[in-house]
């Protein structure tokens, strides 16, 4: 046979296989097919010694530079393959400045928050600013400066709950009246929003709340100031078309006292079972602060008059969102509050 053409023949299929080639695995394949053990050209080689003395170092030189090339052709197959697949992988992991961002998830202000800033937007905006007060209370602020001495049945109305050394969770934000007033000067015009605390639970309850206390003082203020401003707030928080009512009350710390309704906007006054079948529900309580409580405050009662209210925000917050249970407000439960 001749070795040099059928050398020449098998050099050339391997360059067209090897040049074929599509992955390191298969380049692998092909080398171990010309170039292996078994492979064509070994085959060659082992022939040599079949071959007359004088042809063998030809035909081995002429097999061992054919070997080289194809070699030189694997080598070179498998660069340009390594360097695909490193394209490759660095292609897939490309940052892509332009794609939009991946969210962190957010957060959104609780339900009661929401009311609360609402609300002092609404009185900012008739100069009222905000003050605060602790939730662990004197009982003197608490209850004695605004009228409600240690036997007065108004304690056991308001379920408190009483700290080791005589102090109390504040159980309504009125105390905030007292400290605001005491040692200052009016003309006052203040809201306190904030938590308050009383032994109630039920649906409608919870031993934790939120009032807004409200409370303005000057030397002409009069019940009307206090109405024509419960109205308009009741607007801003209920609608225009809201209809109220003033109910005579009792306070310990107003003279005269009301309280507030409003007409069940579930039932438009028909009857129904948030109204307790009465067609109003309670917004809170007001009335004219008495005279002997700016005068525990160090006030002259015969110069400074003013009006007081207090409002559930919770009942605001059920209300705005048809929430049923006020339990829901602050479970934390996440199925609930990204609802609103
Ligand atoms: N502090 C009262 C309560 O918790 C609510 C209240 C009634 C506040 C009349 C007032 C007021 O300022 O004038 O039930």
């Amino acid at each position: 046979m001749d070795t040099g053409a059928s050398l020449a023949a098998i050099e050339e299929e391997a360059r067209q296989a090897i040049a074929a080639a599509p992955s390191l695995a298969a380049l692998a394949d092909v080398r171990a097919r010309f170039l292996g053990k078994k492979g064509s050209v070994s085959s060659v080689l082992r022939g040599i010694g079949a071959l007359a003395p004088e042809e063998r170092s030809r035909v081995g030189e002429a097999a061992n530079a054919s070997k080289e090339r194809i070699e030189g052709f694997v080598r070179e197959r498998r660069e340009t393959l390594e360097r695909a697949a490193q394209d490759h992988a660095l292609a897939a992991r490309r940052l892509d400045v332009s794609l939009p961002g991946i969210r962190p998830p957010q957060g959104h202000l609780h339900p009661i928050t929401r009311v609360e800033r609402d609300i002092e937007r609404f009185f900012a905006g008739l100069g009222f600013s905000v003050e605060e007060g602790p939730e662990v209370e004197t009982e003197w602020n608490n209850f004695e400066a605004l009228g409600i001495p240690p036997d007065h049945p108004a304690r056991d109305m308001q379920a408190t709950f009483f700290t080791e050394g005589g102090h109390v969770l504040r159980t309504h934000t009125s105390p905030v009246q007292i400290r605001a007033m005491s040692g200052r000067q009016p003309p006052f015009r203040f809201i306190a929003p904030g938590r308050v605390y009383r032994n109630d639970r039920s649906p409608r309850h919870s031993p934790m709340f939120h009032q807004v206390e409200g409370f303005m003082v000057d030397e002409n203020v009069s019940f009307a100031h206090l109405k024509g401003i419960l109205y308009a707030f009741q607007r801003h928080m209920m609608g225009a078309e809201v209809e109220l009512r003033f109910r005579a009350s009792y306070f310990p710390f107003t003279e005269p006292s009301a309280e507030l309704d409003y007409r069940c906007l579930l039932c438009r006054g028909a009857g129904c079972a948030t109204c307790s079948q009465s067609g109003w529900i309670e917004a809170g309580g007001c009335g004219m602060i008495h005279p002997s409580v700016l005068a525990n405050c160090g006030l002259d009662p015969e110069r400074w008059q003013g009006f007081a209210f207090g409002m559930t925000l919770d009942r605001a917050a059920m209300l705005r969102w048809g929430i049923p249970n006020i339990h829901l407000l602050f479970e934390g439960d996440l199925r609930v509050l990204e609802q609103i």
